[in-house]
């Protein structure tokens, strides 16, 4: 498929949620490249992990679609994968059997769930951990826990809903050059938010800067610092900067 390809297309999506009579979004129209990683940035509270849910089929939709390589998205998919802020893990269960969990309920062979659950545990530095359990490690361990769940079922897209955002600035900045690494290795589709402008720059091949709810299209932004990347040549980068400045002066803008 061609880099141009829409991988997922949200078509004049609206929501409300009728309890507050809130309206999250309207008429919002935005496309995921194949194999592109589009940031989406916004305000806390704009509806950045409603319309992440919405893209999974989690989340109905009051008016327009959301399209996934050609179908309408009602329930979520096999090749789709969701990566929680909170990590989404299941404490009863240890991060073997939590990595494990999507490839047995795709009801794939044991073997192949072995090799797999080895595989990306390896992947993501969790080597050693295998028998633990969730409150038995640090936040950012809980979460390459929760990336190696997401990765194992080799999704093609990856939703992320600020997958960094509860974790200490040290910690995030180890994990999001992990995510660079691993992206590097096999990029797929990724709409990852968060609300921090230097990880949008960081992982983002375009950003889309959304504005306070109902969340609109504020701007587009290509990010024209090249790949491999790690987030210290990223923040070196000539174009930091004004793409940085840039970001701020669209978040701060009042809509109207
Ligand atoms: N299930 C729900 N019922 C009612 N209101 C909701 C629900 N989920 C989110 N909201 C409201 O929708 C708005 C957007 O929420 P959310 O998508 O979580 O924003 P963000 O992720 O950008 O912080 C907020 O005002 C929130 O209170
Ligand atoms: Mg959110």
């Amino acid at each position: 498929m061609s880099a141009l390809v829409a991988r997922i297309s949200v078509e004049r999506a609206s929501k409300r949620f009728s309890s507050g009579s809130v309206t999250v979004f309207e008429e919002l129209d935005l496309a995921v490249r194949d194999r592109e990683a589009l940031c989406i940035l916004g305000p806390s509270g704009c509806g950045k992990t409603t319309l992440l849910r919405s893209m999974h089929g989690l989340v109905p939709l009051d008016a327009g679609r959301i399209v996934i390589d050609g179908a309408e998205v009602r329930a979520p998919r096999r090749n789709v994968a969701m990566v929680f802020q909170h990590f989404g893990l299941m404490p009863w269960k240890r991060v073997r059997e939590n990595v494990a969990y999507g490839l047995e309920l795709a009801g794939l062979p044991k073997a192949t769930v072995d090799e797999r659950v080895e595989r990306y545990i390896e992947l993501v530095g969790l080597r050693g951990f295998e028998r633990s359990y969730p409150n038995q490690l640090s936040g950012g361990m809980q979460q390459r826990a929760g990336l190696a769940r997401a990765l194992a079922v080799e999704p093609d897209i990856l939703l992320m809903d600020e997958p960094f955002g509860s974790l200490d600035a040290l910690t995030r900045e180890i994990l999001q050059d992990e995510l660079l690494r691993i992206y590097q290795l096999a990029p797929r589709t990724m709409v990852f938010i968060t609300h921090s402008i230097e990880e949008a720059i960081a992982m983002g091949d375009r950003i889309l800067v959304l504005s306070a709810r109902p969340a609109r299209v504020r701007e587009l932004l290509q990010v024209d610092i090249p790949r491999p990347r790690t987030v210290a040549g990223v923040i070196a980068h000539p174009r930091f900067i004004p793409l940085r400045d840039h970001c701020w002066r669209l978040l701060r803008e009042r809509a109207a």
